[in-house]
């Protein structure tokens, strides 16, 4: 039954009313930019928070144009450390020492894959799906043919995920290293990670997640969870802003033994020693290879501000409810145009985005953003809807969705 864009309005009211998170959204630069109808992209660039704004003008007056060099000391060579404490606190699940903030995702990936297969000398497959992000897949693809292991690759449907049970079937005692995303890129689909966990567990071998999807939106316990290792990155749900650096974590557990294979200079023990060998720094600070990127990690700490006030517990709350309400919004106008749902309707097992697919999509993308409602496309016919819980409201969503509707009345 098609409900009227008035009661879906009023709907949105009232969630956007009775939201304990209402007034965050006010506080990202450009919230109030009236070309902006919609921003359904905070799961692939989230905004920029004003707080961000006051704390760019005044590290370059003071941190950086006053203190020069001498904040190397007093703050920026603990500050991967320090920040990636607090991520671990707020988002991750993880007690201190096992986070640290610097490189891409990308480079993490490699870095945590090389180091974690050390750990498991004898063995030879990892294991990974043809559904993860195409940068994880590449990677291991690139250490595999580098080092001679097998890719075991588990091939779930597009609008699903791994489950636990398909994992099982395709650990062994040759599995080294299982790498699997924990919100999947395009359906949204969530893992079972403890699930996940005790299967790589049971078979001897280490687990290695990726988080980009997950942190900041969804609840996350790396060390209850008994995850291996994670990586993941800040310019999603974090609103680190384009190309801010990635979090890697370490479980305490293999800290002693962990090596991975950047050696440099500032991942050393005692790196201003300048000696000749590398000797790996205790902790996690050997996860460093060179100079940690500190103007990126400005950013990040508005919104591990905000986190910590608002609790990682309400903002996944409040994902729900948006992604609960756009299902409901497509399914009632959109479903009849030939929409297809790609994104589990089971809450919980869904991340912070919807993905909806039809054939005119990709070529509506343009006209919706010319428009001012910016979702991102992804192929071969999706849509994906990303609501960021602290800077979206019911109400802005309502208003994308009424303009997707409106792209199919008048194409
Ligand atoms: C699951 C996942 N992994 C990795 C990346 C990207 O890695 P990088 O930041 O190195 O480009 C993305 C980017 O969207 C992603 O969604």
């Amino acid at each position: 039954m098609t409900v009227t864009a008035t009661e879906f309005a009023s709907r949105a009211a009232a969630l956007d009313a009775a939201d304990p998170l209402r007034d965050y959204p006010a506080r990202f630069l450009g919230s109030d930019d009236p070309r902006i109808v919609a921003y359904l992209d905070g799961n692939s660039l989230g905004r920029p928070t004003r707080a961000t704004s006051e704390r760019i003008s005044a590290f370059l007056a003071q941190d950086w144009g006053h203190r020069l060099i001498r904040r190397w000391d007093e703050e920026w060579f603990d500050l991967p450390l320090t920040l990636g404490d607090r991520l671990g606190a707020a988002v991750l699940g993880a007690a201190t020492g096992q986070t640290t903030i610097g490189d891409s995702t990308t480079v993490l990936l490699y870095k945590l894959a090389r180091g974690a297969l050390t750990l498991r000398p004898g063995r030879t497959e990892i294991v990974v799906d043809r559904g993860n992000f195409p940068t994880d897949r590449y990677v291991l693809e690139s250490i595999a043919a580098d080092l001679g292991y097998t890719l075991r690759w588990l091939e779930p449907d597009l609008r699903a995920g791994v489950t636990a049970a398909d994992l099982a079937e395709v650990v062994s005692e040759r599995t080294a290293l299982v790498a699997l995303s924990h919100v999947a890129y395009r359906s949204g689909y969530l893992l079972d990670s403890p699930a996940v966990a005790t299967v790589t567990h049971d078979a001897g071998a280490l687990l290695l997640l990726d988080l980009c999807h997950s942190a900041g939106s969804v609840e996350i316990e790396l060390d209850s969870w008994a995850v291996d290792f994670a990586v993941g990155c800040t310019y999603k749900y974090l609103n680190g802003g384009p190309g801010s650096p990635a979090f890697a974590y370490v479980a305490a557990a293999h800290l002693d033994e962990f090596v991975q294979p950047i050696w440099g200079w500032m991942g050393r023990d005692a790196p201003f020693e300048m000696a000749q060998g590398y000797r790996p720094a205790p902790g996690i600070r050997r996860v460093i290879s060179g100079t940690p990127a500190i103007l990126g990690m400005l950013p990040i700490q508005d919104t591990i501000d905000m986190i910590e006030e608002a609790g990682i517990r309400a903002i996944r709350a409040k994902s729900v409810a948006l992604t609960e309400f756009a299902l409901d919004v497509v399914r009632s106008w959109l479903v009849p145009r030939g929409v297809t749902v790609s994104s589990p309707l089971d809450p919980a097992r869904r991340g912070g985005h919807v993905t909806i697919d039809h054939p005119t999509f990709q070529g509506m993308l343009p006209r919706l953003w010319e428009r001012g409602v910016i979702p991102d496309f992804r192929g071969p016919a999706g849509l994906r809807l990303g609501p960021s819980p602290l800077s979206t409201t019911f109400t802005e969503l309502l208003a994308g969705l009424a303009v997707i509707r409106d792209e199919f009345a008048n194409p």
